[in-house]
């Protein structure tokens, strides 16, 4: 019975902390579905614009900082009326691109 307890609340810890960090796989959906038009988001992607850093750029870069991002994201930029991302996603948007950052 103490060993079912135990089991329990640690189930319950997992999942709170899971509900509060950034979720990259969630990030990567999002990324698919709002960022491909402009950005290169995955190396699986072939094509994007010229205009636009693709994620694997923007994350290697040398100031590159997760929260920072996360923040740059809660605002639309180059104005689009159709993207306004939570706080939550942005999070995980930014948790995604951390992923691609080159190890060298
Ligand atoms: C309509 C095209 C377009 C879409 C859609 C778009 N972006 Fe961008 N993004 C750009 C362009 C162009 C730039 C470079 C110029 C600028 O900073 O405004 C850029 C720059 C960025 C930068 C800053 C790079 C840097 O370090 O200066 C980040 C981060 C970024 N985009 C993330 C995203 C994410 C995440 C999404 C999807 C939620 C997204 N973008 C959707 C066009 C787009």
């Amino acid at each position: 019975m103490r060993a079912l307890t135990l089991g329990l609340s640690l189930l319950l810890i997992a999942g709170a902390g899971r509900a509060l960090a950034a979720d990259a796989e969630n990030g990567e959906a999002l990324a698919k579905r709002w960022c491909t038009g402009c950005h290169v988001v995955s190396d699986q992607q072939r094509k994007g614009t010229d205009m636009a850093p693709s994620f694997a750029a923007i994350a290697s870069q040398a100031n590159f900082n997760e929260e920072k991002l996360a923040f740059f994201l809660l605002e639309p930029h180059p104005k689009m009326s159709n993207m306004a991302l939570s706080r939550g996603e942005t999070k995980d948007l930014a948790a995604y691109i951390a992923q691609q950052k080159h190890h060298h």
